[in-house]
């Protein structure tokens, strides 16, 4: 649906929800100006409420999590009926069914799908976890500390993600905290053929980068890590977190080069709207982990929750649906088509970036007056980002891009 004219934006009742937060959340967490930000109420398809009774279309999946759009009423009824029998489990000790569950389905849409073969899997809840759940697993599967990551990436916040992420206003005050052990190169390029690979266990990267600014890479670069791995003793890790799931218009980004990775991170769209993500390993790589003699060596609270599992294992049951894929086909074609009419876009199926002259963040409280819910990407906040949820229609995305590009004639309004 497409939104209501806007008037007031920020309405009244997100303005006094600010100024509450303002004093009671640490300042550094939400960001405040006059046009931003709107407080969510509800949400429904691609569209989102706030607490004004402004509605709004979303065109970021709420950071990629919404890919089936808000509240799919098979997940909805997953939910309420899980929340009706049990809460939380006791994950690694007393786990429940579900979690068995969701390992196996995990495990058939990756390793399954790609060579037949057993993926194991350790769940988390945020998608940095998994992360470094996976850099992990390569330290014990190679012996080796050393990981080679790639600029613009992003991998999360935790301590053991940074040194992954290249996005310096991250790493900031903490990069003296962070052990010297990333070789950082040039995502794209062949660099890694001259490097040294003795003390690398771990090659971190995104298939195609999110955060980074929607980048794809050329076609020979994925093969290339993967081989260069091989030849010397080290993991490829994919951080599938933000691509996965048919984002990119395939089940997972690294099918557009058939290359399969050691271990993949995912999170964000796994459960569409629960706190739950996976490092998915082949198993002999996963068979490093000692067996548990009574207490688990990684692991937290709320691994495998109930809710979480139950959620998941009806997402990935709708995502393998095949008119997901058709709709992501569909729908990113058109949304593709429309963008490089505006200039300088670049995607795969429902994950686009527009690069624009300069950062974006003024033109996004003017998209939001619009009834725009955007965001801006890349290492200089330059690329709007497009990232709807899959059940966009055409009249939704020809809004958008009437929005965006009288925006772009006539900044800053
Ligand atoms: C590729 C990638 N990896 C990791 C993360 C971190 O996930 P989370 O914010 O759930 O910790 C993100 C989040 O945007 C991401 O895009």
């Amino acid at each position: 649906m497409l939104p209501a004219l806007q008037t007031v934006i920020p309405g009244p009742e997100s303005l006094r929800l600010a100024a509450d937060l303002r004093v009671h959340e640490s300042r550094n967490v939400t960001y405040m100006d006059e046009s931003w930000p709107v407080f969510w109420e509800r949400a429904e398809g691609t569209n989102v409420w706030d607490a004004d009774g402004n509605r709004f279309l979303d065109l970021t999946s709420a950071f990629g999590v919404a890919g089936l759009g808000h509240r799919h009423p098979e997940i909805v009824a997953a939910l309420h009926s899980q929340a009706d029998t049990l809460l939380h489990g006791m994950g690694d000790v007393h786990p429940t069914a579900l979690k068995g569950q969701l390992c196996r389905a995990l495990s058939e849409i990756t390793y399954g799908r790609w060579n037949g073969t057993t993926g194991k899997v350790v769940l988390s809840n945020s998608g940095f976890e998994s992360v470094e759940t996976a850099l992990k697993t390569a330290r014990l599967a190679t012996g080796k500390k050393g990981i080679v990551a790639f600029t613009a990436g992003y991998h999360g916040l935790g301590y053991g993600s940074l040194l992954g992420t290249d996005l310096p206003k991250f790493q900031g005050p903490f990069g003296d905290q962070l052990a010297p052990i990333t070789t950082r190169l040039p995502f794209g390029g062949s660099e890694i053929d001259q490097l040294d690979g003795s003390d690398i266990g771990a090659v971190l990267v995104e298939p195609i980068q999110g955060r980074g600014g929607k980048v794809i890479p050329p076609a020979d670069f994925l093969p290339r890590l993967r081989e260069w791995c091989d030849r010397n003793g080290a993991l490829l890790i994919f951080d599938e977190i933000y691509t996965g799931f048919h984002r990119t218009g395939k089940t997972f980004a690294c099918e557009w080069d058939q290359v399969v990775p050691d271990l993949i991170c995912l999170g964000k769209a796994l459960s569409s709207g629960f706190p739950i993500s996976a490092c998915v390993g082949k198993s002999t790589v996963m068979d490093a982990w000692p067996q548990s003699t009574g207490e688990a060596l990684h692991t937290s609270t709320f691994l495998g929750h109930p809710v979480g599992c139950a959620m998941a294992l009806k997402s990935l049951e709708i995502l393998q649906r095949p008119e997901t894929a058709e709709m992501v086909a569909e729908k990113g074609a058109y949304l593709g088509e429309k963008l490089k009419s505006l200039g300088k876009a670049r995607g795969r199926g429902l994950m686009w970036g527009l690069e624009l002259p300069e950062n974006a963040g003024a033109l996004l409280g003017s998209l939001l007056k619009d009834g725009l819910l955007m965001l801006a990407d890349g290492p200089e906040g330059n690329v709007l980002s497009f990232t709807p949820p899959f059940t966009i229609s055409e009249e939704e995305i020809d809004f958008t891009i009437e929005r965006v590009s009288a925006h772009l004639k006539s900044p800053r309004v």
